[in-house]
């Protein structure tokens, strides 16, 4: 009996710990795809018109994975060159989610 509530309530912990996994990062991918990929390509490669006239890296590339998630949130934030700054069109909440988003797409 102890055994089964035990159990039962171990599924129940992690299906509530993967929605707010889930609620944690708010839609990253749609977030990127509407206010990045322009420049940057739906895959991060910078392979668009403009990504290739700005030579953006390709952000699953080794040069831009190597710099710290502060580095990059530094760079989201702030702007850099002809990147723009986003610090006041997004929280440091959803500028860390698409760190985690680009850090994801090297996986791939
Ligand atoms: C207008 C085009 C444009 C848009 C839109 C844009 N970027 Fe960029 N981004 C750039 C350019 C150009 C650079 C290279 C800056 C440099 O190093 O001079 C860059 C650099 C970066 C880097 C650092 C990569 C490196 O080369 O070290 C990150 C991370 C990044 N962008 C993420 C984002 C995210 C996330 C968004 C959306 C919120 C975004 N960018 C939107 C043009 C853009």
């Amino acid at each position: 009996m102890t055994r089964k509530l035990t159990i039962a309530s171990m599924i129940t912990l992690f299906i509530l710990a993967s929605t707010v996994a889930f609620a944690a990062a708010p839609g990253a991918p749609e977030t990127f795809k509407a206010k990045c990929a322009s420049c940057h390509g739906p895959d991060g490669a910078g392979a668009t018109a403009v990504g290739k006239a700005m030579k953006v890296r390709d952000l699953r590339s080794a040069d831009v994975q190597k710099q710290s998630d502060t580095d990059l949130q530094k760079v989201i934030s702030d702007g850099k060159g002809k990147m723009p700054a986003y610090k006041d069109k997004l929280s440091v909440a959803d500028i860390s989610s698409l760190v985690a988003y680009i850090r994801g797409l090297a996986k791939k």
